[in-house]
């Protein structure tokens, strides 16, 4: 249970919560996001109080949370079903994150085709897509490898092998 949690995030701060399992880490990431409203107390974004989702606060959750019916390159597009940008502008930016999350070559893919951290990073380009003010990551590198995690460029093609550069 979340009890007494006083925080403030200055503009540009890069926050880590540490805590034991279960202690509360994504629900207090949940709240912040305005998924879960049902909470005693105030929580305040950019002089605005938090009443519920907005694109300018992101967050990618701890598992990949694909919709497994939706090929990579639509479970990215997703994201920008409320953004004020023409289709083109949206096809440009899924390839744009498709890119920087090295998964060209899987656009067309279906998230059972795909490794645990290849979705991963589907994921984390969903969250990247509207380019957030803030951005809620729940232990997002949890299902890449030590490598990937560090690289700052992966390319990946769609024959499964995996290359990397710095
Ligand atoms: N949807 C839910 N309904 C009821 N209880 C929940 C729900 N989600 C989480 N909880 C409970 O809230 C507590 C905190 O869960 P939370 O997912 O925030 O933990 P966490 O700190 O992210 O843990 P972990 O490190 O294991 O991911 C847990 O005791 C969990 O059982
Ligand atoms: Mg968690």
């Amino acid at each position: 249970m979340l009890d007494r949690i006083e925080l403030a995030v200055a503009a540009g701060e890069f926050l880590s919560i540490v805590g034991a399992s279960g202690c509360g880490k994504f629900t207090l990431l949940r709240l912040i996001a305005g998924l879960d409203g049902s909470f005693d107390g105030e929580i305040v974004f950019d002089g605005a109080r938090v009443a519920s989702t907005d694109l300018s606060r992101g967050i990618v959750f701890q598992d990949h949370r694909l919709f497994p019916w939706l090929k990579v390159e639509q479970n990215i597009a997703v994201a920008l079903r409320n953004a004020p940008l023409g289709k083109d502008d949206k096809a440009r930016a899924v390839a744009e994150h498709v890119e920087l999350v090295g998964l060209r070559g899987y656009e067309r893919h279906y998230p059972h085709q795909l490794s645990g951290g290849m979705a991963q990073r589907v994921a984390i380009a969903r969250g990247l897509i509207n380019r957030p003010r803030l951005l809620l990551l729940d232990e997002p590198f949890g299902a890449l490898d030590a490598l990937t995690r560090s690289r700052r460029k992966t390319n990946c093609n769609a024959s499964g092998r995996t290359k990397a550069s710095r």
